[in-house]
């Protein structure tokens, strides 16, 4: 296939380009705006191959998607901003890239009438106490975050019901593993306790989040491409769920830190307590999950452990900065006071 993949440069774009290219040979165009959490050298291993292209750019910008959609035959569109905290302090770029953004690349895909694979996350089904979302499960978003992605869902279903667009939307439960930005969970507890920082655990830290592999939702992104019915939605759920907080305890052991270092601190406003999806419906293409949660974690922990050179730059950049902000004190105060 000849696939633009848009926000391809952050992790699970990254993941994805990389199956794509070195897996099933496609020719990619990756079109990304590379912000705080797109980086070039999350595509180092296939920057060379033949049929790779990259384009700095915003999804909102329609010079720069007619540019990047040349000669493509799908679109995937990763690209986004991710993080729920980060939404509810700074909204202002969920709502241009989610809502703007999605309409410019909607209008290249049905200008050249081209497939179109929308990125899309559990979190637009809102908080669920007991069982599991269907993809008939109403919307009910509850965070900036998933209130916009929920937005740009309505909308690609729109194009496909309006104007006959092969558009499909895939909706993905809490990613792990290698690339990650170290703001989400897993990472950020990761280098912390290499680190000796504290490890900071939002109110109870009894939410449930459903975890799957990156590895294991770039597959599924890549079946719904391929297999799915356009206007549908396909929910790509991890096999394993998780409390918070035993994600963290499992992370101490795996790294050898102390459990000295876990620190409750104020609970993120208008919290999810629980995520989880079904995903009989993806089951039914061929997909199923490879990675259990237990071994995922062990991989990743690794990863991090022997990538050095991937996470210093970010950890002393605006990470550090945004960090600051959210705890009010620096990353290495706790190791000090402890001291
Ligand atoms: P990420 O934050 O690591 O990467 C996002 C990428 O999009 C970055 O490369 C960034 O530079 C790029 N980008 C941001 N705004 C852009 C714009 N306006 N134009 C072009 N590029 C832009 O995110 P991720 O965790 O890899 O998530 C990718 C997609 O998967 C998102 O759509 C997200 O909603 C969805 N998703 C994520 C998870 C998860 O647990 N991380 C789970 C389900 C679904
Ligand atoms: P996160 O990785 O931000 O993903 P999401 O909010 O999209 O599920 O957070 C995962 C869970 O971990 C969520 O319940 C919030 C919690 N959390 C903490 O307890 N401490 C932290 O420092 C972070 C970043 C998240």
């Amino acid at each position: 296939m000849k696939l633009l993949v848009c926000g391809g440069a952050g992790f699970i774009g990254s993941n994805f380009v990389r199956q794509r290219v070195l897996e099933h040979g496609d020719a990619v165009t990756v079109l990304d705006k590379l912000t705080y959490a797109g980086r070039e050298e999350n595509l180092r291993d296939v920057a060379d191959r033949d049929g790779y292209r990259f384009v700095r750019g915003g999804i909102e910008d329609a010079a720069a998607v007619a540019d990047a959609t040349e000669g493509a035959n799908a679109v995937v569109n990763f690209a986004a901003e991710t993080h729920v905290d980060r939404s509810i302090s700074e909204p202002d770029a969920f709502i241009r890239t989610h809502a703007m953004g999605t309409f410019v690349l909607l209008e290249a895909a049905r200008s050249r009438g081209i497939r179109y694979v929308q990125v899309s996350t559990d979190e637009v089904y809102g908080s669920i106490e007991d069982g599991s979302f269907t993809e008939s499960s109403p919307l009910a978003p509850s965070s900036p975050y998933s209130a916009t992605k929920a937005g740009a869902d309505l909308l690609v279903g729109s194009y496909h019901h309006t104007y006959g667009l092969e558009a499909l939307i895939c909706r993905g439960s809490n990613n792990y593993g290698p690339y990650q930005y170290p703001e989400k969970l897993i990472p950020l507890m990761i280098l912390n306790a290499l680190h000796g920082d504290a490890l900071p655990v939002y109110g109870d830290g009894m939410q449930v989040r459903n975890w799957i592999y990156v590895e294991d939702f770039a597959r599924g992104i890549g079946h719904v491409l391929e297999h799915g019915v356009p206007g549908h939605a396909y929910n790509v759920g991890g096999p394993d769920e998780a409390a918070n907080i035993e994600v963290v305890r499992r992370i101490v052991e795996l790294t050898g830190a102390s459990e000295g270092l876990i620190e409750y601190v104020t609970d993120r406003p208008g919290h999810d307590r629980r995520y989880s999806l079904g995903s009989e419906k993806s089951r039914a293409l061929g997909w199923s999950p490879q990675v259990r949660f237990d071994d995922g974690l062990e991989r990743t922990v690794a990863w991090y452990r022997d990538n050095h050179e991937w996470w210093e730059p970010i950890r002393s950049g605006d990470y550090r900065a945004y960090y600051e902000r959210q705890y009010g004190r620096a990353l290495g105060e706790r190791l000090e006071t402890l001291d």
